[in-house]
């Protein structure tokens, strides 16, 4: 059994617990008398999931070993799929409820961009879950080196012409044509020491990108944001100042990196 725990239930439940009674529950019931526990990893014949979340409790049986968050068609992951794949159909979500079917006739297909888009997994995973319908897709990054990385996912995903990428930094004007304004934003920000950032950095960048992003998006546009929990709050605070951003919170959905804590949230300009 593998229990995970998120939001507030990380405070209030204890995972050990969890899995002791539902284990316990399962041994009990009618039909399992025969039921061997099976703890090496992989050896079991069924495995049982346990996600506590804020909104409520999911059980799931896993139908393969192998993790669903690995893609074929990507070389480079540092982003789990899973999450990628979370954070676009959200931005898809939202915007189809502005405007169903895209960006109609007259306007064309509706334009998002990852401004610190790495090895562009969020962008590759919108470009082949939703094949473009209604998308287009521009990545941006600082670095030349995560640029290459994205160009072999790109490559990979066979996803290349109607998403490009440049070279380009966050905080500053992005290199968009004068007449461009994007219709979403999805963007993993960097909140961390993998990509060279101390904590300080990251909060002393953060009023400056949220403004860029602001100036590039079209007012009533979606931004779908990563950020770590811990940074959340002054994320928060910027975004929705009244005097400068005041963006729209639709939602927040907390989540687990790894060992860290992180927020998804989605702003409406
Ligand atoms: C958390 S990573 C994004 C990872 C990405 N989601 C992926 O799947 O590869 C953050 C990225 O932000 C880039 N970055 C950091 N500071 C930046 C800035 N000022 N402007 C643009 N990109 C920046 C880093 O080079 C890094 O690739």
């Amino acid at each position: 059994m593998n229990v995970k725990l998120s939001g507030a239930a990380r405070r209030v439940c204890d995972a050990r617990r969890i899995a002791k009674s539902v284990g316990s529950a399962i041994v009990k019931s009618a039909g399992s008398e025969n039921w061997e526990i099976e703890l090496r990893r992989g050896q079991a014949e069924v495995e049982l999931s346990v996600y506590v979340t804020d909104d409520g409790i999911i059980l799931a049986v896993p139908l393969t070993l192998k993790p669903i968050s690995e893609r074929s068609y990507l070389t480079h992951i540092p982003l789990r799929s899973t999450v990628a794949s979370a954070m676009g159909s959200l931005l898809l979500r939202h915007l189809d409820e502005l405007e169903p079917g895209g960006g109609g006739e007259e306007r064309g297909p509706w334009l998002a961009m990852d401004p610190m888009c790495g090895t562009a997994t969020i962008l590759v995973e919108l470009a082949v879950t939703f094949k473009f319908k209604f998308l287009d897709l521009m990545g941006m990054d600082v670095s030349v080196e995560q640029l290459g990385r994205a160009r072999e996912n790109i490559l990979k995903a066979n996803v290349g012409p109607r998403l490009s990428l440049s070279v380009g930094d966050a905080r500053r004007r992005w290199p968009l044509k004068r007449e461009v304004e994007l219709d979403g934003i999805v963007c993993d920000l960097p909140f961390g020491l993998q990509h060279g950032n101390t904590e300080a950095e990251v909060k002393r960048n953060l009023p400056a990108i949220l403004q860029s992003m602001h100036g590039a998006l079209r007012s009533g546009g979606i931004l779908v944001l990563l950020f770590s929990a811990a940074l959340s709050p002054h994320l928060k605070e910027l975004a929705q100042a009244e005097s400068s951003l005041n963006w729209k919170l639709l939602a927040t959905f907390p989540l687990k990196l790894g060992e860290l804590h992180g927020n998804i949230f989605v702003f409406q300009k």
